[in-house]
């Protein structure tokens, strides 16, 4: 099973760079210094107001033009465009090159380098909860449960412990809640509730949420997963 764990990382991490192409990879702090720049008419913070510009929160990824209450250029509105990693480092070299006739005026970012590290600031300000959780599907949460938990957990009603505990009906519940149950002290005096956020960030890398747990779990890496599964497991109660 580690093994496999393993593989399906490494699998990722080579995506990750393949995806990213010739494009070194670039830094995230000296993006955010850079950012300096863009926040004259942008804010970046999540559920920031539109200025000049509009919010660029969890831009990435994203069709262009659909912030909600800005008024964009129909330039902008109807570019087509979804901000991948290629297409906002173009953008930002040359606004009005990419997009004619934006209203967006900033001569733009000189160098590659520059656009790399601006990009790998960018992809820091990803997705709330809130935004992950409502793109689960719970069906896909079921394979990944069967995937990724089932070597560890049951998770319908009455099921037995396998190496951890029971996961029914867990979402929304205190932590360490499961009679009978040899939690490790970490997770049995955290005072947690296993809300959206924080399953969602113990899921991702149950060692680093919680120092101490002894749920030698690697984490799952991408969003979706962990949105399928706080879906599933909404489900079971
Ligand atoms: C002088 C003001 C100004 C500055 C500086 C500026 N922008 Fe903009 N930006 C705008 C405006 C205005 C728009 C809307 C463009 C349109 O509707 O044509 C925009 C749009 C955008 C969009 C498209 C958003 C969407 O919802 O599709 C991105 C991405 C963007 N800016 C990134 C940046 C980045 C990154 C920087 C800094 C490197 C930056 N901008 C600097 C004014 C600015
Ligand atoms: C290698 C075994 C293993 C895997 C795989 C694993 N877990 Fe766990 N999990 C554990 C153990 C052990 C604990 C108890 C942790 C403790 O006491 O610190 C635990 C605890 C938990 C808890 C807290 C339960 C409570 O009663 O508070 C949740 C929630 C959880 N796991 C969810 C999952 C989900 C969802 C997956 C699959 C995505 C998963 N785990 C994969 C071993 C695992």
């Amino acid at each position: 099973m580690k093994l496999k764990y393993l593989i399906s990382t490494c699998i990722g991490s080579v995506m990750f760079v393949s995806a990213a192409g010739a494009i070194a990879a670039g830094d995230a702090a000296s993006g955010e210094k850079l950012a300096k720049k863009c926040a004259a008419c942008h804010t970046m913070d999540e559920g920031g107001k539109n200025r000049l510009g509009p919010n660029l929160f969890n831009i990435l990824d994203k069709p262009a033009g659909a912030v909600e209450g800005y008024k964009y250029s129909s330039a902008m509105k109807e570019s087509g465009i979804t901000w991948d990693a290629a297409t906002f480092q173009d953008f930002i070299a040359k606004p009005k090159k990419v997009v004619k006739g934006t209203k967006m005026s900033f001569s733009g970012l000189k160098t590659a380098a520059q656009r790399a590290d601006l990009l790998a600031y960018f992809q820091t300000l990803r997705s709330s909860t809130a935004e992950i959780e409502s793109h689960g599907n719970a069906e896909d949460g079921k394979v990944v449960a069967q995937k990724h938990c089932i070597v560890c957990h049951s998770f319908e009603k009455g099921g037995k412990t396998v190496y951890g505990p029971n996961l029914f009906d867990m979402a929304g519940k205190p932590a360490a809640a499961i009679a009978g149950y040899d939690y490790s002290d970490a997770l049995k005096t955290s005072g947690l509730t296993w809300t959206d956020k924080n399953l969602i960030g113990f899921l991702a890398d149950p060692e680093q949420f919680l120092k101490g747990t002894k749920a030698r779990f690697p984490g799952l890496k991408s969003a979706q997963d962990k949105a399928d599964i706080l879906a599933y497991m909404k489900t079971l109660k």
